[in-house]
């Protein structure tokens, strides 16, 4: 399901384990990078997700959370576009965490692959916590308190926003449900006007019988468009698209980018727990010297053997930052063994020593000034808070505007227990006022 005031939200986040490497900036960093300036953003350090696995030596998180905001700023995240926060500093996503716990089925977390993988991959650890398996429902929260709509991510985090999908899912199967639905929904689309409604109802068909996403976006424009629906019949509306009932948490998609594969060192993925990286922020000397000794074609023995770029990860950082020419002269010159692995890793070395050159150059200055670090990522932490409390506002007022209630608690708590304390609350009063309704439609 998907609702409204979801202005094409886009929400990530990265765990603070250390500087940060060439696979991180290429594999997610530039995307992040480019979608600021199409999406409105919310990128945020997901110190608490550290801390599930790194939970008995947290003497270097708050170092690295610091190294993570000046990594980001220095790769070209922009504080002017985007809002770049600390997740512990809005303990509205504690707080979701926690209330979304209470309808979460321990079997759905059970079921993640990552969290039986991660329990056999991190022998050093006891994985056996209660935080650990709580892993994707924080990080469902994390997601669901912006409403956001796409979360860039790589393949090994589907499955956490897989469950996102369907806490939202239950969730709005739970509270999402109003006493006669049905008739209010037929009642807002006839105020559509005539054309109008029978537009929504024929893409209202096409979507649920084909499945047609664009379908569902022209009816959901359309709704968005009319200026006279009220906020209730507009979000009736849209959850009637999807559903048969109001999506208050609208579900979040996994946005997948196809980013070229960066190789570590030794021809594996690189990543820190192989300890085959090339740093954000690594000096020339360093560079230089571990791509010389780079992993190439193992067929390659001498410089007159004949090598295969398919098999040699020289090659796959060719993809990454050669251009046509350069490649069609690798192709041709290891095939040929016209030239030698350290001649085809030249150019390379310089595209990466400039590269990471300049992402330190801006390190550096924020390095030096890191009042100013903090002043950036503090005020990103404040507009996020202040985001989960409108949202949370947003959520409890359309919940008043649908019950014609007035609203129970004070106007000034954060999201989550507003939210759910309304939701709750109103639950109560229909339980004991209007039975009859709840069982009809659960029925
Ligand atoms: N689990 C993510 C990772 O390890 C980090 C993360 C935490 C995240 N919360 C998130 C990513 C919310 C996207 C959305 O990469
Ligand atoms: Fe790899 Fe280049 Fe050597 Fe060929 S010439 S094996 S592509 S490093």
């Amino acid at each position: 399901m998907s609702g409204p005031a979801q202005n094409r939200r886009v929400l990530s986040g990265m765990r603070p384990t250390g500087q940060l490497h060439l696979g991180n900036y290429h594999g997610a960093l530039k995307n992040w990078i480019e979608l600021q300036y199409q999406y409105e953003c919310y990128f945020f350090i997901a110190d608490w997700h550290a801390l599930t696995t790194g939970y008995e030596d947290t003497s270097t998180l708050e170092e690295y959370v610091w190294t993570m905001a000046i990594d980001w700023l220095a790769a070209g995240l922009n504080p002017g576009v985007a809002t770049l926060f600390i997740q512990s500093k809005v303990p509205e996503h504690a707080e979701l965490h926690l209330l979304l716990s209470m309808i979460t089925p321990l079997g759905w977390l059970e079921r993640v692959p990552s969290f039986k993988d991660q329990q056999a991959q991190l022998t050093d650890r006891d994985l056996s916590t209660y935080g650990f398996l709580g892993y994707p429902l924080l990080q469902s929260a994390d997601i669901l308190l912006y409403r956001s709509q796409y979360v860039p991510v790589g393949e090994d985090q589907v499955a956490h926003v897989e469950i996102a999908r369907e806490v939202a899912r239950r969730f709005n199967h739970i509270y999402g449900r109003e006493p006669e639905f049905e008739q209010k929904v037929e009642k807002a689309i006839k105020s559509l006007g005539s054309r109008n409604s029978a537009m929504y109802r024929n893409l209202r068909k096409e979507f649920q019988e084909k499945g047609h996403a664009d379908a569902l976006a022209k009816a959901r424009a359309l709704v968005e468009s009319n200026a006279r629906l009220t906020v209730a019949d507009r979000d009736r509306l849209f959850g009637f698209l999807e559903g048969a009932g109001i999506a208050i948490l609208p579900e979040p998609e996994a946005l997948l980018t196809s980013t070229p594969k960066v190789p570590g060192l030794d021809g594996r993925k690189m990543s820190k727990s192989y300890g085959n990286t090339i740093g954000l922020r690594e000096d020339p000397d360093s560079i230089v010297k571990k791509l010389k000794a780079m992993q190439t074609d193992p067929a390659r023995v001498r410089r007159t053997d004949p090598g295969d770029p398919d098999k040699c990860p020289v090659w796959d950082l060719h993809k990454v930052y050669s251009n046509a020419d350069t490649q069609a002269w690798v192709q041709r010159g290891c095939r040929s063994a016209g030239i030698g692995c350290l001649e085809c890793k030249a150019p390379l070395i310089e595209k990466i020593v400039e590269e990471v050159g300049a992402i330190t150059k801006r390190a550096v200055e924020f390095e030096e000034n890191p009042e100013l670090v903090r002043g950036i990522i503090g005020e990103g932490c404040e507009r996020a808070r202040q985001g989960a409390q409108q949202l949370a506002e947003g959520g409890a007022n359309r919940r008043d505007e649908h019950r014609g209630e007035v609203r129970v608690v004070p106007a000034s708590r954060e999201l989550a227990a507003e939210l759910f304390v309304l939701l709750a609350l109103s639950g109560n009063g229909r339980v004991v006022g209007r039975a009859a309704n709840r069982h009809d439609h659960s029925a």
